[in-house]
């Protein structure tokens, strides 16, 4: 298997597995793709990479060079984003906990937006943003209410979800009472987000006549973000849309919405993450022993469910293939498992693989999204390095996480008193 000119055994003996491996001219494609397609004549737009789905600072850097703006959804993720030089000006701060600390150090470092979930996020916005005497403009995070028929973990708009407030409820009348001419929080619209891995192209128009409708209220021309989720192609059975249609699409819904509802926006966001990393990064394995039990074949792994939780979470499906072997009759139906004391520790159920042999490189396709960034180091397993390549040349990115890593945080603190 060759990924932009490089071998992927090679970088295996190079960089060791597990291994992450990103194209980078894929990701910047991608990315430009959006930008350039997601246009209009009649608002101005804006394309926010959610770097939930992968990040790092080398990433980050890209998304600022392609020019896109950041979601980030927490301190952590709004400090790579600092150290990647990001302008804050471009930056959308989303979660429906921040912290005191989170909150002080976005209106520090000049964020331009918060995307509030709940009032009292909101007061305590409006506190923190009068000490430091800053202005910051907020979006309200809505839950319109859209089922984008995913999986119920990551569908965001049930009305029983925990994410935003709904429509002329007690919470919105009170948020935008609370805006009314303050000067530190300034209103500046409303976001949604309805899901992930969201094929139905439909629930995005269903989205945006629920989100014109709200602001059809308003004189005032508002920004609307409605947020990202759209779908990749994990297995043969998924059919994503292709991204410049997608995008023209969503132009379409809401040029025509707004015409019909007599609404003028001032600029449409959104905020792919997963669509724009998920198919172009791969996690390299090496299969240690396979097994085979009366009703099984295991094929086990260096690694599992601590560098890719999205199977064991919710039964995330992927494919893979063996580097070297992708000409081989596959004539063995294998479970690929990894390493962890756990059961639930499955990366692929019974899927159709050649005959492997210790050693052999098994790369699972499409782990470019929530695979890192949910990495974990449960059973003391080291975070895996992640590399970027790019016409026959490889750059590691993050490096692996050494024993010594993982235990750089723990001390042998002393008692002392707590009165
Ligand atoms: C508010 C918000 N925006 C954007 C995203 C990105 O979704 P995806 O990576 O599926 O595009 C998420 C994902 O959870 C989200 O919660």
């Amino acid at each position: 298997m060759v990924i932009s000119g490089v071998d992927v055994n090679k970088l295996a003996d190079k960089f060791g597995t597990p291994l992450f491996v990103y194209d980078e001219n894929a990701i910047i494609d991608k990315m430009l793709c959006y930008k350039n397609n997601f246009k209009s004549d009649l608002f101005e737009t804006r394309v926010l990479y959610a770097s939930k789905a992968f990040s790092c600072v080398e990433m980050i850097k890209l998304v600022k060079n392609c020019g896109l703006s950041l979601d980030v959804v927490s301190g952590g993720e709004l400090y790579v984003a600092k150290k990647a030089g990001f302008d804050m000006s471009e930056v959308y701060f989303h979660g429906n906990n921040k912290s005191t600390d989170e909150l002080n150090f976005a209106l520090k470092e000049n964020v331009g937006t918060i995307i509030v979930d709940n009032f009292c996020e909101l007061e305590e916005l409006k506190k923190l943003a009068e000490q430091q005497n800053k202005q910051i403009k907020v979006l309200f995070r809505l839950n319109i209410g859209v089922d984008a028929h995913t999986h119920k973990y990551i569908s965001t708009t049930l009305f029983e979800s925990k994410f935003g407030f709904m429509p002329n409820s007690e919470e919105f009348e009170k948020c935008l009472a609370l805006c009314m001419g303050d000067k530190n929080v300034v209103f500046d619209g409303f976001h949604c987000h309805i899901g992930s891995q969201v094929f139905e192209i439909n629930a995005y128009k269903l989205a945006v006549e629920k989100m014109v409708a709200v602001l059809k209220q308003f004189e005032k021309p508002l920004t609307l973000n409605i947020g990202g989720g759209f779908g990749v192609k994990y297995t043969d059975d998924d059919k994503p849309v292709e991204t410049s249609l997608l995008c023209k699409t969503i132009i379409g819904f809401a040029e025509s919405e707004l015409e019909k509802q007599k609404v003028k926006i001032k600029k449409l966001l959104i905020e792919p993450g997963r669509s724009i990393v998920a198919e172009e990064g791969v996690t390299v394995y090496t299969v240690g022993y396979t097994k085979d039990i009366p009703t099984k074949s295991f094929y086990f792994v260096d690694g599992g469910m601590t560098d890719n939780i999205r199977p064991a979470l919710y039964q995330a499906k992927y494919t893979c293939l063996i580097s070297g072997k992708e000409n081989l009759p596959k004539t063995k139906k294998v479970t690929v498992a990894g390493k962890c004391c756990e059961s639930g520790d499955i990366l692929i159920e019974d899927i159709m693989l050649p005959e492997a042999t210790k050693g052999d490189r098994l790369v699972v396709l499409s782990t470019g999204a929530y695979g890192y960034s949910m990495s974990s180091n449960y059973n003391k397993a080291s975070v895996p390095a992640v590399v970027f390549v790019k016409d026959g040349k490889a750059r590691e990115v993050v490096k692996r996480q050494s024993y010594d890593d993982l235990i750089c945080c723990d001390r042998d603190g002393e008692y002392v008193e707590i009165r």
